[in-house]
């Protein structure tokens, strides 16, 4: 084990604006001082999806109100700060923008270290934060993000050090859920509503595909939101919903278990974490939690809050980095496509 000192103990203000999720926090190492979040969820409803020119518009006018409300939450000022975590790749580009150009601002006027995070590099520390009691972080482990952008098996070899294992050649678990929440008439978050549905349903009700569950390094999701709108189409009014959506939540929960289960086969952990928002689906938690059991696997998964996108993790993850001696320059790009850091140091 790694004693919590790695990732210091200073106070870091995370800014995260990568999707529509406006979010700014205060931590002090592992520990959450602060972590308001503004979603867009209703903005974006009307449109089906989220419209990156609204977004943007959407964090510029929640930016300055939501780190206000991180700073008085946690009770310090601007000054207390030891520096400016931001979420600069990957993400819609407009939005990242609005966190990184007020980031700047802020590092640049108060003369602070800037720190630009990979969003995923997020994800991944997010098990380790508490309000509370933080979880101590293990040397190595394995980790599943599944979230509405993302879906990859990560062999974590101390942090900074991220191997893709396997992941998704079409769309996202989240995008599935999303997708098919939208079939079945459901509102947002997709996941939470399908999950609300499944409880009453059962979940051989409808034979789903399952497709790449035997090839180690790669999933798909497509063809489950096809096989959705062909039971929706075929039932017509005689549509047993419930049965379709734990069906369906049943067909993801394999899909990636198969995954988890298949790496425990090849390599040795003795730490698994589940992160993402798909991280908040209580059947993906319980399954997962169980396999890692029956192993003797430690099973890591984030409180609620860290689950879905927040800038506690940003921050946290800027913590380690600035722990470590890194920081940004003040030419940060925001980038719309980037592929996790493979070795320690690589800020971008
Ligand atoms: O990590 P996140 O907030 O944003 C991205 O980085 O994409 O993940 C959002 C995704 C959405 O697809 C949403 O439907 C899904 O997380 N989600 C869930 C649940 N809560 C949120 N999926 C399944 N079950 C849930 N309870
Ligand atoms: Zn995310």
């Amino acid at each position: 084990m790694v004693g919590p000192v790695i990732f210091g103990d200073q106070l870091i203000l995370g800014i995260e604006t990568s999707c529509d999720e406006t979010s700014a926090a205060v931590v002090r190492g592992q520990r959450v001082l602060s972590n308001p979040i503004r979603s867009q969820l209703d903005l974006h409803e009307k449109w089906g999806g989220v419209v990156p020119e609204a977004a943007a518009r959407q964090h510029i006018e929640a930016i300055l109100p939501v780190v206000d409300s991180a700073l008085d939450e946690a009770g310090l000022g601007l000054n207390d700060l030891a520096g400016i975590a931001v979420t600069n790749r990957p993400g819609l580009v407009g939005a990242l923008s609005v966190g990184v150009t007020y980031a700047k601002g802020l590092a640049y006027a108060l003369s602070k270290p800037l720190i630009g995070v990979h969003h995923l590099e997020g994800h991944l520390v997010s098990p380790f934060l508490s309000r509370a009691n933080p979880a101590p972080l293990p040397e190595r482990f394995l980790a599943l993000i599944v979230s509405g952008g993302h879906t990859e098996l990560v062999a974590v070899r101390g942090l900074g050090n991220y191997e893709i294992l396997a992941q998704t050649i079409d769309d996202a678990a989240g995008e599935a859920f999303d997708k098919s929440a939208r079939l079945l008439g459901l509102g947002t978050p997709g996941g939470k509503a399908i999950q609300e549905l499944a409880r009453s349903g059962d979940p051989r009700r409808y034979a789903l595909p399952r497709p790449m569950l035997h090839d180690p390094q790669r999933l798909s999701f497509s063809g489950l939101k096809t096989a959705v709108l062909r039971t929706v189409e075929l039932e017509g009014a005689g549509l047993d919903r419930p049965g379709l959506a734990a069906s369906l939540q049943a067909a993801i929960v394999d899909s990636l278990t198969s995954k988890v289960v298949g790496q425990f086969e090849q390599e040795e952990w003795s730490d698994f974490a589940l992160v993402g928002g798909v991280a908040a689906n209580v059947a993906l938690r319980e399954r997962l939690q169980f396999e890692c059991q029956k192993r003797g696997v430690r099973c890591l998964i984030p409180e609620f809050e860290f689950c879905t996108d927040n800038a506690a993790m940003i921050a946290l993850a800027g913590a380690w980095r600035l722990a470590t001696g890194q920081k940004s320059d003040f030419s940060l790009a925001c980038l719309p496509n980037a592929d996790l850091p493979a070795h320690p140091g690589l800020v971008a």
